[in-house]
């Protein structure tokens, strides 16, 4: 969850707007404060409503006043690490845009592979027509979202223990109409009773949705908890982000033991489990599966190449009449 584009060092402020500043002007102040050209010329579009090609093509126009005061605070804001995503309050996420602030995570591109492997199991041949999919610590609803929207036969279920965090994702719910059913709770502990007690509220922005028939168990469940470890040297540079959507434990995989123990409990017959996790956790994510019974699926690498998503199949309480695919799709 590394944040590129933020420098450390000095923190730099905003400098006094000369009256007139250009847009070309403008940008090399944001790039002396330390942002990339990427970045600064992302804000400028943001702050200035106009397309990159516009402002290549005009970068010698003055902005107005207020124009280059909230590019500059904004460039100094990003200098000082605030993700470019809360700076703009959007995020684009597997063919969505998510809007997003500091009450939840930052979607990474590298979710993304999580959302396509879960895709291939929902769509593998065999598969259940009508699936029933868990999404665990759903953040802004990234993941949920972007298989509700993928996958429109699917029934997605989102959980997150933060209420600030489901506010994010219900209102990204409703915008884009997806119905995803929503419910607050500590991992597998409370969903059950959430739904039972009709707390869940569907993408259409009507509460009280829940539906009549709810799943005893689960197709598949995606998750992309917190994994990184109390004292990681990486913590600083996210501190935009809630601490409660990274941090997990002195090793980083307290809540992955969790979700991976209690998988088989809510998983139906050859269900499976896909999770994101740290570059360098993947043997031991891959090892409390099979521990916990699972059968693992050759993993996942990110856009780095890194082994990042691990996932396992579960037979399941009643018999079944074929075994997972051991490929995991
Ligand atoms: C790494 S963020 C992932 C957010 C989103 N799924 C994404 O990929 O962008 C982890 C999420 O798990 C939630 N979370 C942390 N502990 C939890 C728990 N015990 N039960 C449910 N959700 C939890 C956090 O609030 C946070 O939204």
């Amino acid at each position: 969850m590394d944040e590129p584009g933020a420098r450390h060092g000095p923190v730099p402020t905003a400098p006094p707007v000369p009256p007139g500043m250009r847009i070309r002007e403008a940008l090399q102040a944001a790039r002396s404060m330390g942002l990339d050209r990427h970045d600064a010329r992302r804000l400028m579009a943001h702050v200035t409503g106009r397309g990159s090609a516009w402002l290549l093509a005009h970068d010698d126009e003055p902005l107005a006043p207020f124009e280059a005061t909230r590019f500059l605070d904004a460039a100094a804001q990003r200098a000082q690490g605030r993700p470019l995503a809360y700076l703009m309050g959007e995020r684009a996420f597997h063919q969505l845009v998510l809007q997003v602030d500091e009450r939840v995570l930052d979607p990474r591109p590298d979710t993304e592979t999580l959302v396509d492997w879960a895709l291939q199991c929902l769509q593998r041949p065999g598969a259940p027509a009508v699936p029933w999919v868990l999404d665990l610590g759903t953040g802004s609803g990234a993941i949920a979202l972007a298989l509700a929207r993928a996958c429109p036969q699917a029934r997605v279920v989102a959980v997150d223990r933060s209420a600030d965090a489901l506010q994010v994702a219900r209102a990204n719910g409703d915008r884009l109409g997806l119905p995803v059913l929503w419910l607050q709770g500590d991992w597998f502990d409370d969903w059950r009773t959430a739904a039972q007690d009709g707390q869940a509220t569907t993408g259409d922005g009507k509460p009280g949705q829940a539906p009549t028939q709810w799943p005893r168990r689960f197709d598949l469940i995606v998750s992309n908890p917190p994994y990184i470890a109390e004292g990681d040297p990486h913590l600083p540079a996210l501190r935009h982000e809630p601490r409660t959507a990274l941090v997990s434990g002195v090793d980083g995989l307290d809540d992955l033991r969790r979700i991976i123990a209690g998988a088989s409990h809510h998983l139906a017959a050859e269900g499976a489990l896909l999770v994101e996790h740290g570059h360098a956790q993947g043997p031991q994510v891959q090892a409390l599966m099979e521990q916990a019974g699972g059968r693992p699926f050759s993993p996942r690498h990110d856009l780095a190449g890194h082994w990042r998503c691990t996932g396992a199949g579960w037979m399941g309480p009643e018999p079944a009449a074929n075994a997972p695919a051991a490929t995991g799709v």
